[in-house]
């Protein structure tokens, strides 16, 4: 029976991980530790809201207080680290609520979990902290070559030097206390749940009102998308399994131009819900200060230590995806009620 606490568990990511550890593991209990901030939500975890191995506490990863409390009260084995401000464009407007969540809250949680794992100078027997981090830490690509685990870290964004520096003290814990420590960084996931100020929910989102859909720049950055369960498995196997004090990429060779992406999302939407919805919806906008311009990850480390491959083909995950919010038009109206509208007329407008 290990016990989780996973942090940021009511975001995107997060409440798709505790679906699929809840859905894999009848033996496992599950403390799901978030601030719900803009982009926590417990409308995500509804249906599990009574599942006896399913606890929610709302805290704050910089609140030492509170993680003493909670690692006094449930003996943890596993911290998976989800809790993070994750948008790049608020990081840009907003660099300083992204170090104190992003790097201190990572601190606080690390020495928390330290302190309390530790057995004179060892740390007790199968305890594990994994960190959540992104390929963004390696900055952006040229039209050839992928990141690997050995590429050096060369973060833009305030989002992804937030990360980078995040990841270094993770690896400091390592290196320094011999703490049991994964990062995993992934490329850019989709699928239920993620908040619409992300590009393919927003694209959705704005599909579905007859909004305009601002594409930055000329619309040819490439990201590596992956369909978020994939992601999900991937930690799964990386807690369990992973070599302790290694870092592993996860992605799956689905580069796409982000103009790709948004004429796949007005074509289902023109041939499945709406023929008025088309092209015309598209807005060339000014491009986002410091636009990386190619993501591309190499899983060769993953997919030969752990057997890790994406199972889900881009072109079958995002009519998924689309079908799911489709399906599920009160959690997207729910969510783009009230502050929205004003983030998005600031932002857009
Ligand atoms: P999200 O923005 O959807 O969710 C973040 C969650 O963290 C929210 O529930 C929020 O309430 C919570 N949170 C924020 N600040 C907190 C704090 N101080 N204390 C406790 N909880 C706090 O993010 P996401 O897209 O689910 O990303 C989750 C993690 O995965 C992040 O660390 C992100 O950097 C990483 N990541 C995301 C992607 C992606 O494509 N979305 C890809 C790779 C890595
Ligand atoms: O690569 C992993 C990262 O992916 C994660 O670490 C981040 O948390 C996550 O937000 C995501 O970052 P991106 O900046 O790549 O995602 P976003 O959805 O914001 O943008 C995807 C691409 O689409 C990017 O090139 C910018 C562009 N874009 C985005 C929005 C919101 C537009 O052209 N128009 C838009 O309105």
């Amino acid at each position: 029976m290990k016990t989780y606490l996973i942090t940021g568990g009511a975001g995107f990511i997060g409440s798709n991980f505790i679906y699929y550890i809840l859905k894999k593991y009848k033996d496992v209990k599950i403390i799901n530790y978030d601030k719900l901030t803009y982009a926590g939500n417990l409308e995500n975890l509804e249906s599990v809201s009574d599942n006896p191995n399913y606890t929610f506490v709302q805290g704050d990863i910089c609140d030492r207080d509170k993680l003493n409390a909670v690692f006094e009260k449930y003996d943890i084995d596993y911290v998976v680290n989800f809790a993070a401000e994750s948008h790049v464009d608020r990081s840009i407007k907003n660099p300083e609520i992204f170090v104190t969540t992003n790097v201190l809250g990572t601190v606080t949680l690390l020495n928390t979990a330290k302190h309390f794992w530790t057995e004179g100078d060892d740390f007790k027997a199968g305890k594990k902290y994994l960190q959540v981090s992104t390929d963004e830490v390696y900055g952006s690509l040229g039209k050839d070559g992928y990141f690997t685990e050995s590429t050096p870290l060369d973060s833009h964004s305030p989002y992804s030097s937030s990360k980078a520096s995040a990841d270094l003290m993770v690896k400091s814990y390592y290196d320094t206390y011999r703490m049991p420590v994964n990062i995993t960084r992934c490329s850019n996931n989709y699928g239920p749940y993620q908040f619409p100020e992300k590009l393919i929910p927003l694209v959705i989102n704005n599909c579905l009102n007859g909004r305009d859909i601002p594409v930055y720049g000329d619309g040819l950055n490439i990201r590596d998308w992956l369909y978020v369960e994939d992601h999900c498995r991937a930690i799964d196997l990386v807690l369990n399994a992973g070599r302790v004090g290694q870092v592993y990429n996860i992605g799956g060779h689905n580069e796409r131009t982000n103009i790709h992406i948004v004429k796949t999302i007005i074509s289902y939407i023109h041939d499945h819900v709406n023929s008025s919805v088309d092209e015309k919806l598209i807005k060339y906008v000014q491009d986002r200060k410091g636009h990386d311009r190619r993501y591309g990850i190499d899983p060769s480390k993953i997919k030969g230590e752990l057997g890790w491959y994406p199972e889900t083909k881009f072109e079958d995950g995002i009519v998924e995806t689309i079908k799911w919010y489709l399906d599920n038009r009160s959690w997207m109206d729910n969510v783009t009620s009230g502050d929205y509208q004003k983030y998005y007329e600031k932002m857009y407008l």
